[in-house]
């Protein structure tokens, strides 16, 4: 299993990057200026887009596994990949997502606490309503790791 930066033909992940954030132009807005890693473990499992938002906090802006490989570990050793590679240049490691059973669990496993929210984000953001396990995304919650 090796994980490696993504440098060129990012979108080439678009069917990944599309499970975490399903409006396209939403992921255009971090795309180039973030730094994308893949995880390839016999095929490609995992990915992530993370960016420098200023005083020591790194963000997470997009996390992915492929449907098949979930609930194998591969996201959880991308968010130790992170860790390892980042924790010593920078302070917070942060996640904003929806407030949804299929994504709060996953990073409080991985030792993410609830910091911040900002209302009405999905709603004014995204062109269409977003629901996951039948619930409308409304805010984004913000979710922080101390690194
Ligand atoms: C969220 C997601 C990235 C998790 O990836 P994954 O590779 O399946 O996660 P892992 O197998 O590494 O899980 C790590 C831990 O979190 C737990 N976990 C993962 N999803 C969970 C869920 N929905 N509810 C409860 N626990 C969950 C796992 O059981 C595991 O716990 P363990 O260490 O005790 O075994 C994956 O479900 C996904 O790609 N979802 C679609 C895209 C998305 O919503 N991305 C996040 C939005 S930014």
């Amino acid at each position: 299993m090796k994980i490696a930066e993504v440098k060129e033909h990012k979108k080439e992940y678009l069917d990944l990057l599309l499970l975490a954030d399903e409006q396209e132009d939403m992921i255009d807005r971090y795309l180039d200026r973030g730094k994308m890693y893949i995880l390839d473990d016999d095929g490609v499992k995992c990915e992530c887009v993370i960016t420098d938002e200023g005083n020591g906090v790194l963000e997470i802006k997009n996390i992915a596994t492929a449907p098949e490989s979930q609930g194998k570990g591969y996201a959880k050793c991308m968010i130790d990949f992170l860790v390892s590679t980042y924790g010593s240049r920078y302070s917070i490691l942060q996640v904003g997502t929806g407030d949804s059973p299929l994504t709060i669990p996953f990073y409080e496993k991985c030792g993410f606490v609830r910091s911040h929210s900002i209302p009405g984000f999905f709603t004014e953001n995204y062109d269409h309503p977003i629901y996951e396990c039948g619930v409308q995304l409304i805010d984004m919650v913000y979710l922080q790791k101390k690194l």
